[in-house]
């Protein structure tokens, strides 16, 4: 199986988890198409999405789901997305893509969170895929500098800019031992909107694609 066929096979098995005539949330990347793409194929009814980036809200309206305001519409029944990297906690380095913010945001306002992703995102230590920061314009330096301090090194991500109309520093050679401790350490730091560990709200199930076809159930 090759890493697309991986992330079909997790995208359809996470339909499961969708309950039917209730909002969902639905994440950003190339596993989290992959589900839009196996709900649009399914008979499962939706009365519709919120989506985790512009991105996705498109591929939605294309598939022709109808794509809601969080604002709107209380607590979702479930938020299905990929990761960069997880561990044995279902804690997950998230923003690949840059859409880290509003994934965090769909992610705790929902009830469940499952996380799909295929095997080469399992690892036991976070931090070899370099950890993402999205940052106010004007707190770009100052908070390059305290991540330095931390440990890591801060890296601006090129002609970038967020859905959100900021910047993302991306962290490298860190190895993440405490990501609760790290996520609560980024997220104080002034400027800071949001960063790509999920630790403190991590998935509460994570279906791993593995080469020989098979999805592996891991439930925190
Ligand atoms: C988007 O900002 C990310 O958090 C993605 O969820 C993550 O990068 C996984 O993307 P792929 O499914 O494309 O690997």
């Amino acid at each position: 199986m090759n890493t697309e066929d991986m992330k079909k096979a997790v995208a359809v098995a996470a339909l499961d988890w969708v309950q039917e005539n209730t909002i969902i949330g639905v994440g950003t990347g190339s596993t989290a198409n992959c589900f839009i793409d196996a709900l649009a194929d399914s008979n499962l009814q939706i009365e519709g999405a919120v989506a985790s980036s512009e991105s996705t809200a498109e591929r939605l309206k294309t598939a022709g789901f109808d794509v809601h305001d969080l604002n709107a519409t209380g607590p979702l029944s479930v938020y299905i997305d990929g990761a960069d990297e997880a561990d044995p906690n279902l804690h997950l380095i998230k923003g690949g893509g840059g859409a880290l913010t509003r994934e965090k945001i769909v992610a705790a306002a929902s009830e469940k969170f499952i996380c799909i992703a295929d095997a080469s995102k399992k690892v036991d230590v976070l931090g070899a895929f370099g950890l993402p920061v999205e940052v106010i314009p004007m707190a770009r330096s100052y908070v390059a500098r305290e991540i330095v301090k931390l440990g890591g090194d801060p890296e601006l991500r090129d002609q970038f800019r967020t859905d959100n109309g900021n910047l993302i520093l991306d962290i490298f050679n860190m190895q993440i031992t405490d990501p609760i401790a790290l996520e609560q350490q980024l997220n104080q730091l002034a400027g800071v909107v949001s960063c790509g560990l999920f630790a403190l709200r991590p998935a509460d199930v994570l279906l791993l694609g593995n080469a020989d076809n098979s999805v592996e159930k891991v439930v925190r």
